[in-house]
């Protein structure tokens, strides 16, 4: 039977951190095991925000080594670079002709900006570019040109993955044949929320993650680093409100788990001691990944190739859906 098809696009932001492999990566690599993925970086997404090379050069080795380290094997996985397929370009120029202006009005991202900039008075596009406009054009165009079944995708992006729905509705309702198939999300629900080192949701914007390949000793001053209430080391505690406890969950057994909610529960264990647990599970869990991030990321021509490899895998699946969408719209080559 034909395995369906999950695909996502991975923004280049720079460093990892643990909210990112719970939420993200160990969602979409789980797929791959009943899906044929297509997994890739987005980095003409991250041209509209990024306009220093270096930085984005860097950030885009960074996240694609970053995967590869966390456990993406590309053998089974097409991994490539979005501009690595110019055919997504030419599909968000036919598609652009089926997107409705006011659709893109409605986005999110771009909503948020107007707001923030009319709060302050200034005019509502200030600082948007048309990149930044069409970005869920661009998305759309990322999908359905590998005609992807389900696209793994955090809450936030669920608008998009709409758009491209619509998007392709329009297109198949016009030729009146399925040119462009239908995706829809696949929002992982219980790669619940990661709390941050401060207690609420781990995110860059908190400052408040804990990096995936951060050095033993700097991972360990992190978590030692934690606040924490100032119960004295004798009182029992209470485990399910500890961010130390939370954490811990997440990398450990459920035998673990009991011993070290009873210590809690107990009394007599301070709170150094209970980080001191926290950085052994993290510590066992993250050492080999750290490992393998150096490994990956010291080779630039390997991750390189790696790359350029998924691209020769994913173009000739791009070029069929243009093909078939130019039949369609009465622009063939001759
Ligand atoms: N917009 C997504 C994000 O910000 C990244 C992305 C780009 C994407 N193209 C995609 C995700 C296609 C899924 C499918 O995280």
């Amino acid at each position: 039977m034909e395995r369906k098809i999950s695909l996502t696009g991975i923004k280049p932001t720079g460093i990892l951190h643990i909210g990112n492999y719970f939420g993200a990566i160990k969602p979409a690599l789980e797929l791959v095991n009943t899906y044929d993925a297509l997994y890739f970086i987005a980095d003409y997404h991250a041209l509209n925000t990024m306009k220093d090379p270096a930085k984005l050069r860097a950030s885009i080795r960074e996240v694609a080594a970053g995967w590869l380290a966390a456990g993406l094997d590309p053998d089974r996985v097409i991994f490539y670079r979005q501009s690595g397929i110019p055919e997504v370009f030419e599909l968000t120029t036919m598609i652009m002709a089926f997107t409705a202006k006011g659709l893109m009005n409605r986005a999110h991202a771009y909503k948020a900006q107007a707001a923030a900039n009319s709060e302050k008075g200034a005019d509502p596009d200030a600082g948007v570019n048309m990149g930044l406009f069409t970005y869920p054009v661009l998305m759309a165009a990322d999908i359905l040109l590998f005609n992807a079944d389900v696209v793994p995708v955090g809450k936030d992006q669920i608008q998009h993955i709409e758009m491209a729905q619509d998007i392709a509705g329009a297109v198949n309702a016009n030729y009146k044949q399925l040119v462009l198939k239908i995706p829809r999300p696949a929002v992982q629900e219980e790669a619940a929320v990661v709390p941050g080192l401060d207690g609420r949701k781990m995110s860059k914007s908190y400052h408040n993650t804990i990096p995936l390949f951060l050095d033993e000793k700097d991972l360990r001053k992190l978590i030692m680093r934690m606040v924490t209430n100032s119960q004295p080391l004798e009182d029992p505690k209470d485990p399910e409100t500890s961010q130390i406890y939370l954490l811990y969950k997440l990398f450990s057994s459920a035998e673990e788990q009991a011993a070290l909610a009873s210590r809690y529960r107990a009394g007599g264990m301070g709170w150094g001691e209970a980080k001191e647990e926290l950085f052994r599970v993290v510590n066992r869990c993250l050492a080999p990944l750290r490992e393998r991030f150096r490994a990956v990321i010291a080779d630039v021509e390997g991750l390189d190739r790696i790359l350029k490899r998924g691209a020769e895998k994913a173009r000739p699946i791009a070029a069929a859906t243009v093909e078939r969408f130019r039949k369609a719209a009465g622009i063939e080559l001759y």
